[in-house]
């Protein structure tokens, strides 16, 4: 049941949509632009009206609301990062999309915890790219402790292109861009529309809103108007994902870009029997597929096609380092010794129940650890593309 401040919420949400309708061209707007209002509207969006709950408790859950090991396995990959790249100084850590800050806050603290690491902190300038005004309120209130780390909040602006040596990386972002609905229909790729019919907003299909999303197809070799697609099949297309690789591939003058998302390769995102596409809404620790109830109040997300996200960065400058899933990345970088750890007597009982249960969920192949891991790179020589977190643990 909705109480009656989010009821209110709702309510502006749908006046803003109306006049954004009324205000456009045909009366008409795409679902990327429905997608951006319910979730980004600066006042009202899910993600900046202070909604946005993310956490066992929450919407939805991520790998950082398990604990601190996945923040430290990171930094693991991090600091081997800085060690291949030469342990320059400065070293940038830019986290994109940082949620309720837990994941910079696990990865701050391992860096902390060992005096092995003092070259490391002293050379390390952790950047957050936010674009939630209240999440990052709520990220500096919890990291304000970091006192000793050069941690600063930034716009894309702020970066000075090329001016980046180290690694962009993000978890659970990418799935969050607005994303275009498009259909096959009458044997023509066309696009699902929003327009407001006997006072409802209504789905309509017509012409693509923009040739990028045929150019989308063409970049990652499908072509849905092959007979194996049936008429009506549906899916989405993350044109924001491909503006977002050029713009990381145009400040990193040298390092990594790692993305951990839950998606798959274009082949099998688009497989001809995913015909309603890979859209979730997430609203009160629940999935559903209807993305216009709830407005402001739930989530709306994505998969992550990994190939169009390879293409882009091989088309702006990014070579591509490695690609696999989070339950093995997580593994080659030392998970299977904390989970041996756990019988070594320094745990009491329920510790070691609710730790397993969180490295094990982790690494499920049908849950967190099926996510996709992508690693790219800038100006790299062979040993430097060399990373833990692809080798095969022992
Ligand atoms: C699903 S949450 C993931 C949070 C966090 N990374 C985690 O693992 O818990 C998505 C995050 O990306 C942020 N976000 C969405 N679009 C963004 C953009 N274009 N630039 C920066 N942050 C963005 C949201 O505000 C939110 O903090």
């Amino acid at each position: 049941m909705m109480n009656l401040s989010e009821f209110s919420n709702s309510q502006k949400l749908q006046q803003i949509l109306l006049a954004e309708i009324e205000r456009s061209p045909h009366q008409k707007i795409t679902f990327a632009q429905y997608m951006a209002t319910v979730l980004y509207d600066q006042q009202y969006g899910y993600y900046n009206s202070g909604t946005v709950s993310i956490g066992s408790q929450g919407d939805f859950f991520t790998s950082s609301s398990l604990g601190k090991d996945f923040g430290e396995l990171l930094a693991i990959q991090f600091r081997e990062m800085w060690h291949k790249l030469g342990c320059p100084n400065p070293f940038y850590v830019v986290e994109m999309g940082a949620g309720n800050g837990e994941l910079a806050q696990d990865v701050l603290n391992f860096f902390s915890n060992s005096s092995d690491n003092d070259d490391l902190i002293r050379a390390i300038k952790y950047v957050i790219i936010e674009q939630s005004t209240a999440l990052i309120k709520e990220q500096q209130e919890l990291l304000k402790s970091f006192g000793n780390f050069d941690l600063t909040w930034k716009t894309w602006t702020d970066l000075a292109d090329e001016s980046i040596e180290g690694c962009f990386f993000s978890n659970e972002l990418v799935d969050a861009f607005p994303v275009h609905l498009v259909t096959k229909s009458n044997n023509q790729l066309q696009e699902v529309y929003l327009k407001i019919q006997d006072h409802k907003l209504t789905e309509v299909i017509d012409q693509i809103s923009t040739e990028k999303i045929a150019q989308y197809f063409d970049l990652i070799k499908i072509d849905l108007l092959q007979p194996e697609y049936p008429d009506g099949y549906r899916s989405e297309v993350n044109l924001n994902a491909l503006d977002w690789v050029s713009a990381i591939a145009l400040k990193l003058k040298r390092g990594y870009v790692l993305t951990i998302d839950y998606g798959y390769t274009a082949q099998k995102y688009y497989r001809p029997s995913r015909s309603r596409g890979t859209l979730q809404c997430y609203y009160q620790h629940r999935y559903h597929d209807n993305p216009y109830v709830n407005l402001g109040y739930q989530d709306l997300t994505g998969h992550v096609d990994f190939t169009a996200l390879e293409r882009q960065g091989e088309l702006s400058g990014l070579q591509t380092i490695g690609f696999t899933q989070q339950g093995l990345f997580l593994m080659a970088l030392g998970l299977g010794d904390r989970l041996n750890e756990l019988s070594s007597g320094k745990y009491n009982i329920s510790e070691i129940f609710k730790r397993r249960d969180a490295l094990h969920q982790l690494i499920n192949p049908t849950g967190l650890g099926g996510f996709g891991v992508l690693i790219q790179g800038k100006n790299l020589n062979q040993k430097q593309q060399t990373l833990q977190g692809f080798t095969v643990p022992d």
